[in-house]
């Protein structure tokens, strides 16, 4: 069963116009659920997995998992992504795992604390995407440091997030600069820093303008249109999986995401890559803490998972179908990463 490259992928959702989620996997259950969705309203899905996830599940497991969803759903394209790349080592292993894209983030240096220098970030991105293209693998890149405009400052929660106080034009992409990065490293898709951040605590209010900035977007994309742009720490931090989390037990401070119309304009202005991982951990702990709340003698696993996978199921649908990735699969045959290595050293991508 063969994958599709996050370029091909990438490349159709530019020329129909839609957004493609990029939803994070560890486990089979996140899996199963995801594609799930995928298959029901047709739509081609990303699934990506960070660092963490690779240590968690292991990369056998991770591939034979995305391989046994293919097998499951045929006529969904899978891209196997590696989220947040740290360094060459780390890209290069995913691709003999199998991934068919690899993200390899040169804003931070290989710590993935350190906020990296242009040249840096230039450097290793280019040297990654020249490997990666000549087995057909796409590469995503990332200039700008992921953080809150309110606070200046990453989420703390995750494996990667910058350490210290940045000022407003480090946690924006420039777009001028966007376009040299892009020229200079031969990246397939670019991340964007416009005020989001990871994990469930990006915003202390409904975000406008001045800490979610949406135009910001739409100037990068009028300096490179040609461009896939992609937005990580796009959770919408649902209030209905805050308030399912609290009334069973959670103790989530209220907070505020990425609401969906924002993704949605977003879309409009170049968007095509979609990074979502906070919201699938809050659909399943919601419902695991709901069983465990309401049935307290009960010790059967699949009896939390059932529940989970299908509040799972609900958002991812519910994304696709916002995104205008639903209806999309059907049309979309893979191209083999041999065929898309030979298009690369012609020249032809
Ligand atoms: O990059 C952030 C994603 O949510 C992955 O998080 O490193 O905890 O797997 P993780
Ligand atoms: P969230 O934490 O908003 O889901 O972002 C996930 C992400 O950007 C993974 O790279
Ligand atoms: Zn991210």
């Amino acid at each position: 069963m063969s994958l599709i490259t996050l370029r091909q992928l990438l490349d159709d959702a530019a020329e129909h116009g839609y957004g493609v989620p990029a939803f994070n996997i560890n486990d089979m259950e996140q899996g199963l659920a995801i594609l799930r969705a995928a298959a029901a309203v047709d739509a081609p899905v990303i699934v990506q997995a960070s660092r963490g996830a690779r240590s968690y599940a292991g990369d056998v497991m991770l591939r034979h998992m995305v391989q046994a969803l293919a097998e499951m759903h045929p006529s969904v394209p899978i891209c196997l992504h590696q989220d947040h790349g740290n360094n060459e080592a780390t890209c290069l292993s995913a691709i003999r795992h199998g991934f068919t894209s690899v993200m390899m983030d040169g804003s931070l240096e290989a710590d993935m604390k350190t906020p990296a220098s242009f040249e840096y970030n230039v450097d290793i991105t280019a040297r990654v995407a020249q490997t990666a293209h000549w087995v057909g693998a796409s590469v995503e890149g990332e200039l700008g440091v992921l953080g809150s405009l309110e606070t200046g400052e990453a989420a703390k929660e995750d494996g990667s997030g910058a350490e210290g106080k940045l000022g407003r034009e480090d946690l924006l992409t420039n777009p001028d600069q966007a376009a040299d990065f892009v020229a200079r490293t031969g990246v397939d898709a670019l991340a964007i820093a416009c005020g989001t951040s990871h994990g469930a605590y990006k915003f202390s209010r409904r975000p406008d303008g001045e800490i979610l900035a949406m135009d910001r977007i739409a100037e990068i994309h009028a300096r490179i249109p040609g461009v896939h742009l992609v937005m990580h720490g796009s959770s919408s931090v649902p209030q209905y999986l805050q308030d399912l989390i609290n009334a069973h037990g959670g103790e989530m401070p209220q907070t505020y995401g990425v609401p969906v119309e924002e993704i949605e304009r977003g879309i409009a202005s170049g968007v095509r890559k979609v990074n979502i991982d906070t919201d699938c951990r809050m659909a399943m702990t919601g419902q695991f803490r709901k069983v465990a709340a309401e049935a307290p003698r009960e010790f059967d696993p699949r009896k939390f998972m059932i529940p989970a996978m299908a509040e799972l199921e609900a958002l991812c649908r519910d994304r696709f179908e916002r995104f205008g990735a639903a209806g999309q699969a059907s049309r979309i045959k893979p191209i083999p990463l041999d065929d898309m290595a030979e298009r690369y050293a012609k020249g032809t991508l």
